[in-house]
């Protein structure tokens, strides 16, 4: 038995203003406010982070029972534990006491938390276990509101753990919908379908949270905002086909399609570019320092097994974007985590593979090794083009006459925006549809009454 205790509803009215979420969100633009205005921020700390399913973690990052990481949804601290059951929780990282965090670490493997501040005793299913000196309190500590709240509805999908406030949410799986097929294929591509999450590349920038998710997949922007990365991807590359090179000339007579997958997660498809052989994938990596020796070493090494293995080094040419906060692209898993209105977290996770299969033996250090490698890569010289492009961003957006951002890439041209049998809807690479489809998705949940409650063990 759980306890449920609902959170008061959000009001309609944000401050004395009451918002027109129709007129700020239009069918090819939206209106600045959306990215600036720091009450519709803190609704969407309710609304988005907290009405929809959000990313917490990955189970890799907490193997065993005991295990913890602290993360965040939305603004709120939280402690990602798999408890003495093995039950996987997400704690808010505050103490019922006095309200300080509990936990100052990122990680660590305890069966409790002893706050800080005045040393009351947490176990990590929640419940409070006891408090310095009791004989000077009157009260009843077996009251549940002594124990740690926490997120009400914890759920898995092959490794990736989110979290939900809304107890009228969808099921997790059919909240992700047709986007499950390629986190499966994005999996299934190494040794028994998994990766293990390692420490990540942390950026942040003085931006909102939704420039990154406009951006992430927005095959518009490459060949102009990372010229200079793509320049020295191809340097000295004969055929040229290095890392983004599928965007020069025409990005939208190649192949590759973006599609949006419905409940505002989306999906960029580079593979159908890819020459499908044994190394084709490592061949058109984008190259690194060192990059020429390292291979030459692992061919040595490998022989005749030495493309395939190189191809689990190298970067998949996918974005799956999973609203509000997770993508997924080339080997990492990014998460977009606010802090104010306009300012954000861009944390890359790095990924490593395991022999599940007992094939890969010596060889999973030096693809592992190498795999880092490519995952320095574009956050270091390629996301810093990105960050720059969201400050400015919020820069021009204080001008405040001038109100509207265009998202109408695409729109009205006959045949070129095809809606599937499945109801996703597919595009050239280039379009803009994905952003004015999330954008729907994001103003349904704001006009939305989400049904929140925080739970606490009895
Ligand atoms: S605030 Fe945690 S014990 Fe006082
Ligand atoms: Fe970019």
């Amino acid at each position: 038995m759980t306890i449920l205790k609902k959170v008061t509803q959000t009001p309609t009215r944000i401050g004395s203003t009451l918002y027109d979420w129709d007129e700020l969100v239009q069918e090819d633009r939206v209106h600045r406010l959306i990215y600036t205005d720091p009450a519709i921020f803190a609704a969407e700390m309710t609304h988005i982070f907290g009405g929809t399913w959000v990313y917490l973690a990955h189970e890799s990052e907490i193997p065993n029972v005991n295990d913890f990481i602290t993360r965040r949804m939305g603004l709120r601290p939280l402690i990602i534990v798999r408890d003495q059951e093995g039950k996987v929780r997400a704690l808010y990282n505050r103490c019922t006491h006095r309200g300080t965090t509990l936990c100052r670490w990122d990680k660590g493997n305890t069966r409790s938390f002893q706050c800080p501040y005045h040393g009351w005793n947490f176990l990590n299913t929640g419940k409070l276990r006891g408090v310095p000196w009791p004989d000077g309190y009157g009260c009843d500590f077996k009251d549940p509101k002594y124990n740690i709240a926490q997120v009400p509805r914890v759920e898995s999908y092959r490794g990736f753990i989110f979290g939900t406030l809304n107890l009228d949410a969808p099921p997790l799986l059919d909240w992700l919908g047709p986007i499950a097929k390629p986190i499966d294929e994005w999996l299934d591509r190494n040794p028994g379908g998994q990766v293990v999450v390692c420490e990540a590349n942390r950026l942040k920038f003085k931006g909102n949270w939704k420039l990154a998710y406009d951006n992430s997949g927005d095959g518009y922007h490459v060949v102009y905002s990372h010229r200079s990365l793509l320049e020295t991807e191809n340097r000295l590359a004969e055929e040229g086909n290095k890392g983004m090179a599928f965007y020069r000339s025409s990005p939208d007579t190649a192949p590759m399609y973006m599609q949006y997958m419905g409940n505002g997660h989306h999906f960029k498809d580079k593979r159908p570019n890819l020459n499908k052989r044994p190394g084709g994938l490592w061949a058109i990596e984008s190259p690194h320092p060192g990059m020429e020796h390292c291979e030459s070493a692992f061919k040595e090494r490998y022989g005749e097994r030495a493309p395939s293995l190189l191809d689990l080094a190298g970067s998949e040419p996918v974005n799956i974007n999973v609203f509000p906060n997770l993508s997924l692209l080339g080997n990492h898993i990014q998460v977009f985590e606010p802090v104010s209105v306009e300012e954000t977290n861009a944390i890359w996770y790095g990924t490593r593979i395991v022999d599940a299969n007992g094939d890969i033996g010596d060889a999973l250090d030096d693809i592992n090794a190498l795999r880092m490698r490519t995952q320095e890569g574009f956050p270091n010289f390629g996301e810093v083009d990105d960050v720059a492009n969201f400050e400015q961003i919020q820069r021009g957006l204080q001008c405040i006459e001038d109100e509207w951002v265009y998202m109408h890439r695409g729109l009205g041209i006959p045949g070129r925006i095809r809606t599937l049998d499945d109801g996703t809807i597919m595009a050239p690479a280039t379009d803009e549809a994905f952003m004015r489809e999330y954008i729907k998705e994001w103003k349904r949940l704001m006009k939305a009454r989400p049904n929140l409650a925080i739970q606490r063990e009895p």
